[in-house]
């Protein structure tokens, strides 16, 4: 770009991210990643768009982590090689979909199970595409939100079925401690990584006995990657959040302000003597007031001044944000700053993301996998 734009030019609201950053965050997971002897597979859900898994991918990543059939196809189409879909898969057509998708574009394509239900679906399906289809059994380490626990009775026979059908092929173990977000302390993440780790041991060393090998251990949420010193029988790791970060890493004691990369940038439109209004509401910031539902910050997001001042956004409309004034006296068409509670969300509710350097514009990325739910 001959004349990039200055960053105090551009229209808001808008969602910045800092090129820097960024850069820095994927370097460093990468290395810790490199350092403890796992491989990295970043979630896209995140940052749903392809210039970012192209940075991670370029660093050292062996593949992408997706949620949703869509949001892996996104990628799969723009040549990704290795895709994990980390969500059950239950409809017939949305895996036959995803199948013919990774068929034509020679994917290695990895999907999880969690139930007999999505088993058959998965041995339908990929009977259906001719294919063998790489399949993780997930287990509930303490979310409480999709897996089997450790001493359910239906693991065991639904890793041998993975194992023993010829359509597919039993890839290991696969958990998320989503639970970590709402802890309170960098500790109790850590400890929570650690119980992770002990529970997975132990499914891997009864499935083993039971003459079913667990070739792969996955695990992966930023607060647990972070907070944890080392990945005991752990093979990949799957952070998402990393990229960006939000508030709540830095609330957990995982990251400070300076290493967050994604902001929206908002002007104040009007203003009372109670709140700056601005054009950021919940269409732009979200409703999230954290990740799984978690609520441990005030607020919609962390307002910056351009001196450094820090205001709390306390309430939101759907186009406008309401900033408690505080002392602040701030004039209509102020450009406000604000970090939000959690960023994967708010990057959904973006076109594209406007990459930032030393205070210019240098590019423009679309989130390509927007909306893909
Ligand atoms: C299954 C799964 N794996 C990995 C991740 C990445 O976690 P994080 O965004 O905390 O890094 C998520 C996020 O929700 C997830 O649901």
């Amino acid at each position: 770009m001959l004349n990039p734009e200055p960053l105090s030019e551009i229209e808001t609201p808008a969602m910045i991210v800092d090129r820097d950053r960024l850069q820095q965050n994927i370097a460093q997971m990468q290395s810790l990643a490199d350092g403890r002897g796992v491989r990295l597979r970043p979630h896209i859900k995140t940052h749903k768009c392809v210039e970012i898994a192209q940075l991670q991918l370029a660093q050292g990543a062996l593949g992408v982590t997706a949620s949703k059939v869509e949001e892996a196809l996104v990628f799969i189409a723009a040549g990704v090689r290795s895709v994990t879909v980390a969500y059950p898969i239950v409809d017939r057509r949305k895996l036959a979909r995803l199948l013919r998708g990774a068929q034509a574009h020679g994917t290695e394509l990895r999907v999880v199970v969690d139930s007999a239900a999505g088993f058959e679906a998965l041995t339908r399906g990929s009977q259906d595409a001719g294919t063998v289809v790489g399949a993780f059994v997930e287990v509930d380490v303490g979310l409480r939100r999709c897996g089997l626990t450790e001493h359910d009775p239906q693991l065991v026979p639904l890793a041998r079925a993975v194992h023993e059908n010829p359509t597919t092929k039993f890839m290991g173990l696969l958990s998320h401690a989503g639970h970590a977000y709402a802890a309170s302390s960098r500790e109790e993440v850590a400890a929570i990584a650690a119980e992770e780790c002990q529970i997975l041991q132990r499914v891997r060393q009864h499935l083993e006995k039971a003459g079913i090998p667990v070739p792969e251990v996955s695990v992966g949420s930023t607060p647990t990657v972070l907070a944890s010193d080392s990945y005991d029988g752990i093979t990949e790791i799957r952070p998402g959040n990393y990229v960006f970060l939000d508030r709540t890493p830095v609330r957990l004691g995982l990251a400070t302000m300076a290493q967050v990369a994604l902001s929206v940038v908002s002007t104040v439109v009007s203003r009372n003597d109670d709140f700056l209004i601005i054009d950021a509401g919940s269409k732009v910031l979200s409703s999230d007031l954290g990740a799984h539902g978690t609520a441990g910050v005030d607020g919609y997001g962390l307002a910056f001044t351009e001196s450094g001042e820090q205001l709390q956004v306390v309430r939101l409309s759907e186009e406008h944000g309401f900033v408690a004034r505080g002392g602040a006296d701030l004039p209509i068409g102020t450009r406000l700053r604000i970090v939000p509670n959690h960023s994967c969300p708010v990057v959904n509710l973006a076109d594209e993301l406007v990459v930032v350097s030393d205070g210019e514009v240098v590019g423009r990325w679309r989130v390509a996998a927007r909306g893909a739910l």
